[in-house]
């Protein structure tokens, strides 16, 4: 495969960049690194390294050149972020995913894979969450995600192009920045124990979350981009 990753720079992004190059695939990242790291990315004979910003249809274009698959992982990542700015947060996860989404039709990929979200289910009305879930978001990040799936789904429908969107869970492993406000819990206790220092356990202690480990999915993304599937909707 030529693959196109966007926000391969990043926390996901660079686990699925290594992960085609370990399997012989040629890589193409395009990134704005704006909260992706260029020190994520080892220099590889098989990577190409194209930084520009995915609301930029020229850029999004010229890193579609000659790309045969498509990974999808560019985006304003921050719940919160998308709360207090919501036209910036739909700017980088509809219109930048939209851009990517047509340049990849216009070139005729053969698999279109995009990083939906959990997100999209908000407080699910039952346990376990399956793709037959309740979509409800609370936050516009939320949002923005299951309006990715309708386009994923639409486009599928009115111009035959393979899309696949995978809701991820709360992802952790190396890479992740612990430092950040709204960094997973796995990664804030980690790093707490590394530096001995005490962990903070909010509310009563008994609440769940879901949790999958980077390098599985970088392993599921390859998976979508190489096998079958559809897009839930
Ligand atoms: N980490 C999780 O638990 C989780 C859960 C569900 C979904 N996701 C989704 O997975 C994807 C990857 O997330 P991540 O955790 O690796 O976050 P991340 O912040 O490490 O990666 C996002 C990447 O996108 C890049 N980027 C942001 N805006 C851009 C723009 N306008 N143009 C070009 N590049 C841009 C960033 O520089 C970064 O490299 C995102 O779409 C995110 O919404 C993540």
């Amino acid at each position: 495969m030529r693959v196109l990753v966007t926000g391969g720079g990043g926390f996901i992004g660079s686990h699925t960049v290594d992960a085609l190059l370990a399997a012989g695939d040629e890589v193409s990242v395009l990134d704005d690194f704006s909260s992706g790291q260029r020190a994520n990315l080892a220099p590889h004979a098989k990577l190409r390294i194209i930084a520009g910003d995915i609301r930029d249809p020229a850029a999004v274009q010229q890193a579609m050149t000659g790309i045969t698959h498509v990974m999808h992982l560019a985006a304003q990542v921050f719940v919160p972020a998308s709360i207090a700015e919501p036209v910036h947060s739909a700017s980088i996860n509809v219109t930048g995913f939209l851009n990517v989404l047509d340049a990849a039709r216009r070139v005729q990929v053969k698999r279109f894979v995009y990083a939906s979200s959990a997100a999209v289910y908000g407080i699910p009305e039952r346990l376990p969450v399956d793709e037959a879930s309740l979509v409800m978001p609370l936050s516009p990040y939320g949002l923005e995600k299951a309006i990715n799936d309708r386009y994923g789904a639409l486009f599928k429908d009115l111009y035959g192009i393979s899309t696949l969107g995978l809701r991820y869970f709360n992802v952790y492993g190396p890479r992740q920045d612990p430092r950040s406000a709204y960094s997973g819990v796995i990664s804030k206790f980690a790093d707490c124990a590394r530096a001995n220092q005490p962990v903070t356990v909010f509310g009563d202690g008994l609440q769940t979350r879901d949790f999958i480990y980077v390098g599985d999915v970088a392993c599921a993304n390859v998976a979508a981009l190489r096998g079958g599937g559809r897009t839930v909707s």
